[in-house]
Parts: C-alpha cells; sequence; structure tokens
C-alpha cells in the first residue's frame, strides 16, 4: 500500500545564532513520525529561495517565522493530506506556485520536505541517509570534512575581508582520524594565536576563531603554520580551503580588501588567489568574486580550475538553472550544495546529479545559522560527493553533524574516501 503523508506541524524554534526558524514534525499513514528543523544563512546570495521572516518589529527585530509555521500548519498541511510521500515536493513547489518560493516560504516548505523524509526513513526501518541514496539513486560513501579554523567577512564581524579559512584532513585512513586532525590543527592555531597576542574570548558564527588579524594573508599564514605544529604535512594530508565570499566586499567592478590595503577587479583577484594558492597549500577556493560575474567566473575558471577547486556558493545558491548555465559555461568546476538554498530535497538531489554528470565536485554545506539537526550528515553521505562544510568543531549544532558521521562510520557499511575526492589538486602518492 502507498505510503501517504497524513499530517505536518510547524513549530517556531531558535538557531545557534537565537534567531528565529521552522521546526516541522509529519506523520505518515502508518504512523511513522519525523522531524526536521531548518538551517538560516547569514551571508546570503541574492538568488536564493525566499526564507519568509515576519517583518513584525516588536518580535525578534522582524525575524520571527510565524507566517512560514501557520503556512504549514495550514495551507501545506491541506495539499500533503492523503499524498503519496514521492509526491510531497512536487505538491509543495506547485502549491508555492512562485520560482523562489516566496509565498509559502523556502523555509516552510524545506521543513516539511525533509520531515517527510525522515518519516519515510522511520517507516523503511533504515537509516535516513540509507533512505535518501535509495529513493535519489545515488551512491553513498562518508564526507571528508572542510572545517572552519578561522572566521572573518560578515560571521566574524569583518576583521578580515575573507569569510573562511578552513582545513581539509584528506589524508587520512578514515573518518575519525581525520576528525581528530582537525582538532588539532584548530588546537595549535590557538595556540600560535595566543603566542602572537591575540585575546581570543568567544569563536565566530560557525565556531571559528575570529581574531584581529592583520591581513588575509595573515591568516593564511597562521592557519599553514598551524598545521605543521600540529605534526602535519600540507598538502599530502591537510590543506587549506578558503571562502572568499567575494560578493560581500564588492562595489562596482573593484574588490575592496581593506586589511591589504588595495583594491582589485577580477582579474586582480584570480592573480591573488593564483600567488596564494603557490605560497600557501590552498587546493579549493569558494566565491573568489561576485555573485553575478559571469566573465570574470569563466575567465578565472580557465586560468585556476585545473589546480584548484573552484566552487560556487552564493554564485550558483543550488539553483538547478543557474548550475546548468555554470556548467555549459565552464565557469566554475563544482558547486556548493545548501538545501535551503534552493528549498527541497528533489531540487538539491537535482543539482547533485547535475554536477557528477558534468565532472563537477559538490560539496554538502551547512548554514551559518544551524540547529541540533543532523539531517546534513546523512544528507552528505547519501549524495556521495565525498565533501561536507559545517564549520568549526566547537558548538553542538556543529558537532551534531560530525558526531553522526562518527557513528555512521562505527555502523561499517560505509566507504571512507580520503583523497579520492582531491585528485589532480594533491601530490599524487
Ligand atoms: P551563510 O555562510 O550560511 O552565512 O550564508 C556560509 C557560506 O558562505 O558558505
Ligand atoms: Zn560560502
Amino acid at each position: 500500500m502507498a505510503l501517504l503523508v497524513t499530517n505536518v506541524r510547524a513549530l517556531e524554534i531558535l538557531d545557534s545564532r537565537g534567531r528565529p526558524t521552522v521546526a516541522v514534525q509529519a506523520t505518515l499513514s502508518d504512523g511513522s513520525v519525523g522531524e526536521a528543523q531548518v538551517p538560516s544563512g547569514a551571508s546570503t546570495g541574492r538568488h536564493e529561495a525566499l526564507e519568509l521572516r515576519d517583518g513584525d518589529p516588536s518580535r525578534y527585530q522582524g525575524r520571527g517565522v510565524r507566517t512560514a509555521v501557520t503556512h504549514v500548519n495550514e495551507e501545506i498541511r491541506h495539499v500533503l493530506n492523503g499524498a503519496p510521500v514521492e509526491e510531497t515536493d512536487r505538491r509543495l513547489i506547485e502549491a508555492d506556485g512562485t520560482p523562489n518560493k516566496s509565498r509559502l516560504g523556502a523555509n516552510a516548505i524545506l521543513g516539511v520536505s525533509c520531515a517527510v523524509a525522515r518519516a519515510a526513513a522511520v517507516s523503511a526501518k533504515v537509516p535516513l541517509w540509507r533512505w535518501l541514496a535509495n529513493t535519489y539513486s545515488t551512491h553513498p560513501c562518508l564526507p571528508v570534512p572542510m572545517v572552519n579554523i578561522l572566521s572573518g567577512g560578515l560571521h566574524a564581524g569583518y576583521n578580515l575581508e575573507f569569510q573562511d579559512f578552513l582545513a581539509i584532513a584528506h589524508g587520512f585512513p578514515t573518518y575519525a582520524e581525520a576528525l581528530r586532525a582537525v582538532v588539532a590543527v584548530h588546537g595549535a592555531a590557538e595556540r600560535l594565536l595566543i603566542q602572537g597576542g591575540h585575546v581570543l574570548t568567544g569563536v565566530a558564527d560557525e565556531g571559528g576563531w575570529g581574531p584581529q588579524l592583520a591581513s588575509n594573508e595573515a591568516a593564511l599564514e597562521v592557519l599553514t603554520n598551524a598545521i605543521e605544529a600540529a605534526g602535519f604535512e600540507p598538502r599530502t594530508q591537510v590543506s587549506i580551503a578558503l571562502d572568499v565570499a567575494a560578493t560581500h566586499f564588492y562595489r562596482e567592478g573593484r574588490y575592496y580588501l581593506r586589511s591589504e590595503n588595495r583594491d582589485l577587479d577580477a582579474s586582480g583577484m584570480a592573480t591573488l588567489i593564483e600567488e596564494w594558492a603557490v605560497r600557501y597549500p590552498v587546493i579549493s577556493v569558494e566565491d573568489p568574486l561576485e555573485e553575478d560575474d559571469w566573465e570574470g567566473w569563466r575567465s578565472l575558471t580557465a586560468r585556476l580550475g585545473g589546480r584548484l577547486q573552484v566552487i560556487g556558493d552564493d554564485f550558483f545558491t543550488t539553483n538547478p538553472a543557474r548550475v546548468r548555465r555554470g556548467i555549459a559555461e565552464s565557469a566554475a568546476n563544482a558547486v556548493l550544495v545548501k538545501m535551503n538554498q534552493i528549498g527541497t530535497l528533489t531540487e538539491t538531489f537535482e543539482v547533485i546529479r547535475m554536477a557528477r554528470e558534468a565532472g563537477y565536485r559538490a560539496v554538502i554545506s551547512a548554514r551559518s545559522g544551524e540547529t541540533e539537526d543532523s539531517f546534513l550528515a546523512d544528507l552528505a553521505t547519501a549524495s556521495g560527493a565525498g565533501q561536507i562544510k559545517v564549520g568549526s568543531i566547537t558548538r553542538s549544532e556543529r558537532l551534531a553533524k560530525y558526531n553522526r558521521l562518527l557513528a555512521l562510520e562505527a555502523e561499517g557499511e560505509l566507504e571512507w574516501p580520503g583523497n579520492r575526492p582531491f585528485r589532480g589538486l594533491i601530490p599524487e602518492g
């Protein structure tokens, strides 16, 4: 008998920044129940699906999500009542009827999409990752984490312009060993920063350090030194990824690198990244240019794409139409996948499939505003993408995902890809 959705119920909860977000509980015809909580970005892309906020200044500075919650509890509940599970996303998209989910809200829609998937996995008595892999015909494997060590940009009060300085521990035999390595790098970075006279009183939005360093290059130096101080070999064991998030310091054709004391055009940015990727063990760069500079992205990828993973986050916004265009124009070679940028699991997996078929890499990513939901760990595993980006290794909204992956590895069924996702970017050996 077909498995049907019988009820959905939403609640306004708080995310890791103390801002409202949506939680959804779905119930199916056999009594199975699943829950999901929706993440929320701060350094968002212009082309993301719309996160519906109440705009009522008397509650949470206008950030309340009671309207989205009501949409789930009334209209969506009605639309899905008695719907086969596999029709959930199609019905949600049709009921919303807008290109960017602005009527019902991508936060309402994604919460329902994920809660129904969880309930269906409960019904099938399989782990969520396996249900997702079966449903979307993927080849699961554990993901290698790309871990935030130093933060800048919007996530750390603009101490630096670049948003993320991350460590990728690819040269280890297991996920657990890779995680231990990044924890060691994080600790070594702390010691180096304190030796350098920095006062570390708290952490940035994703749990990494947000020190007042002199420049972006100084952050690269600290991270490279931390990798070595932790006893690892840069490029063969631990490499660096950058999330430039360039849209956020771009104005009218120029990139304002205040801390470097210069402003650059798109080709100047490509040259800067090229130089830093020689001097430091950088193998991956995200949003190196502004989110609508297609010409700049094409020429940067032509120059650097052979040596670097060039990821579109704000550039692609997990949008199938933008990823299709990017592939056709060779404008990048990898896509950052964030479920709430597009709003349903079906469209998220469509982007992952398009990336795989085009030979693009994919990195499954959290948002800077997260919850204790570990859905992302199962999504990354199911996708077979081989890479996950969750933020740092402090704060439990991050650890919920890292710890879930430890549990999945311990079950012994999943392959650990190690260096494989980074072939062509790191020395062969
Ligand atoms: P956001 O940032 O979740 O604040 O948009 C994450 C990222 O840019 O990768
Ligand atoms: Zn990003």
